[in-house]
């Protein structure tokens, strides 16, 4: 989503706002700018539609002066994504970027068109500055004005502002959306996530929702929403995301693809003594013998991980499991009894439909448990027990390291679920471990099969529909190979429990249609291979995951194969997984599509 920086440096503003801009790329964006004010007060503003290196054309041999200034990267929600409407946005004295979206923004331009204000873009955005800009007329200071802005605000933001005139003072405030200070040798800075910060500050203040800074050189006052002075305190900045670099890969998703073996090992041995081969049950401070059910809510790629792991509460676990999308769970009117456990899952621990969710769970009076990636964002901070991933930082949109290790760090939580209410004996558990402690190296097994996958790939990429089925918690990895070939490289596809394929699906069916088949030698092996059987007698173009039994079993045919590592049931999502990615990735590096940053898409969607 929209990134924001902001800096009161020690020289040149524009070019540190351009560098740290561009380390929010990976936030996915469709247009950028940037506003500086000079020695003299004089405020310039440069924005173009598109990737940043738009702008920096823009900015060529024409750097603005002044080492104040705001930038941002804009995700149209409120008008095309056109140089018009993207940030900062002016009401003079004021330039404004925004985060979110302002949810009576309707109500506060017809009032302002009222008083005379007219506008020059179609966004939300413009109506704060114009706000802003008749508060400092009536309120006695800066921090007064800010205050009245902010109390007439609905909805999730977080903001920048700069001031013609005033050199040396920008001006923040957050609900809903991160915003964070730092400080370092280059200045202060604003930013919207601490990536943008890293390179350039020792220590940063992440401000709590409802907060207002006022910044001048060196220092930034923070005050709650009435305008009462609060300290936050400074943090240092986390060792993972200085290290967002792509290395020898062409892409970060590859990169991230590749890493899983590795962070895999983190995520397990966080939760699991590996040389004792033992839970670390310390680790996940639940009691699930007084739990009564879980409800688990999440978005996307992070509810397909609960989707699966609910396999596991069920079986190891015998405990009942409810299951949402975020989006829709935040207005159901479910029973929300107060013995149930709320588990949200979310790599970024920002999205804010997930994050809504949590808050009525905790409204309802339930504990609530926050499988994150992000150990400093708003999920991690609010939830009673955060049980982290230990992915690190996740730059590519499409997620990848961190779905694997949400489901590694779930199935520890459903082997303590077993342990706890006694489903699960002392060596069930233990053997459960035992396969965890296997996956890291299963899964680069299956990275070794990227060559074949490369070749698989050219089937699907000509492609302009494909199907995905597979049953049991291969049904998850169905629908998470469909999610991100569609996401990747634009190509139509669905997921489906391959027992529904004859309820309307397999009409889709002739035979331009890849059908993914996800099929490891497990308990539903036989019935899958039934359906694939299905599809193949009405001509599918059948390609077909499974492992050395399963491949054994099938014998010679049409399908075009992928022997997969020998998992263990337990460990086999999390290895299915991997050919599902890499498919994915080469097809739309054959498609020509941005994979880094796919269009449309957004890595942190703070939006509803
Ligand atoms: C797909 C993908 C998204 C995210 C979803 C939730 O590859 O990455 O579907 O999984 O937007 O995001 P988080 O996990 O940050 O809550």
């Amino acid at each position: 989503m929209c990134g924001i920086v902001g800096i009161i440096g020690r020289g040149p503003a524009a070019p540190l706002l351009l560098d740290a801009l561009k380390r929010l790329e990976y936030r996915g964006y469709d247009s950028a700018g940037i506003a500086t004010v000079d020695a003299d007060g004089t405020l310039t503003r440069a924005r173009a539609a598109g990737k940043l290196r738009n702008l920096e054309g823009v900015l060529n041999g024409a750097m603005p002066g002044g080492s104040t200034g705001i930038g941002h990267t804009r995700w149209a929600t409120h008008g095309a994504p056109t140089e018009a409407n993207a940030h900062p946005h002016l009401a003079s004295p004021v330039a404004v970027v925004h985060n979110g979206i302002i949810e009576n923004f309707r109500a506060l331009r017809t009032a302002l068109a009222a008083k005379g204000v007219s506008f020059s873009s179609e966004t939300d955005t413009e109506t704060i500055a114009h706000l802003l800009a008749a508060n400092l007329q009536t309120e006695a200071d800066l921090k007064a004005a800010l205050v009245e802005t902010v109390a007439a605000l609905e909805g999730a933001y977080s903001l920048a502002f700069a001031f013609e005139g005033q050199p040396g003072t920008l001006a923040a405030a957050r609900r809903g959306s991160p915003l964070a200070i730092g400080n370092g040798p280059d200045g202060i800075m604003i930013g919207s996530d601490a990536i943008a910060l890293a390179p350039f500050c020792d220590d940063i203040i992440y401000l709590e929702d409802g907060d207002i800074a006022i910044l001048s050189a060196g220092k930034a006052d923070i005050f709650d929403s009435t305008g009462a002075a609060v300290s936050r305190p400074a943090m240092p900045v986390p060792m993972e995301v200085s290290v967002a670099e792509k290395g020898n890969f062409r892409h970060f998703m590859a990169k991230e693809i590749h890493e899983q073996p590795e962070v895999l090992t983190h995520t397990i041995s966080h939760y699991v003594d590996v040389a004792a081969g033992t839970l670390r049950p310390d680790r996940i401070d639940l009691d699930f013998s007084k739990i009564s059910r879980i409800s688990i809510t999440a978005c996307g790629t992070a509810y397909i991980a609960g989707l699966v792991a609910r396999h596991w509460f069920e079986a190891f676990g015998g405990i009942a499991v409810d299951l949402d999308m975020a989006s829709e769970y935040r207005y159901r009117s479910q029973l929300m009894p107060k013995d149930e456990l709320a588990l949200v899952i979310s790599q970024s621990g920002e999205t804010a439909d997930t994050l809504a969710s949590l808050r009525k769970a905790k409204a309802a009076g339930q504990r609530v448990a926050a499988v994150v990636n992000v150990r400093s964002s708003t999920m991690a901070r609010e939830a009673d027990l955060v049980l982290p991933t230990l992915a690190g930082i996740e730059i590519g949109v499409a997620s990848t390291k961190a779905f694997v290790c949400q489901l590694a760090t779930l199935a520890c939580v459903a082997i303590k679920a077993g342990m706890d209410r006694g489903t699960l004996s002392e060596s069930a558990a233990a053997a459960l471990v035992g396969d965890l402690i296997e996956v890291p190296r299963l899964v680069s097994e299956a990275i070794r099969l990227e060559a074949d996958l490369t070749r698989t790939a050219r089937l699907i990429a000509p492609a302009s529909t494909a199907l995905y089925i597979g049953r049991g918690p291969s049904y998850g990895i169905a629908l998470e190979g469909a999610l991100k070939l569609k996401e990747l490289s634009y190509i139509h596809a669905e997921g489906y429990a391959a027992g529904e394929l004859k309820h309307g699906p397999i009409a889709l069916v002739d035979d331009t249609v890849p059908v993914v088949v996800v099929a490891p030698h497990d308990a539903f092996f036989a019935k899958t291979v039934s359906n694939m059987e299905e599809v193949a007698a009405r001509g599918g173009r059948i390609i077909v995951m499974t492992d050395a039994a399963g491949a054994a079993e099938m014998g010679e045919g049409s399908a075009e194969t992928i022997v997969m590592p020998t998992a263990p049931a337990m460990a086999a999502p999390m290895v299915s997984a991997i050919p599902m990615q890499l498919l994915a990735y080469h097809a739309a590096v054959l498609n020509g599509t941005d994979v880094d940053q796919p269009r449309n898409l957004a890595k942190s969607v703070t939006v509803e």
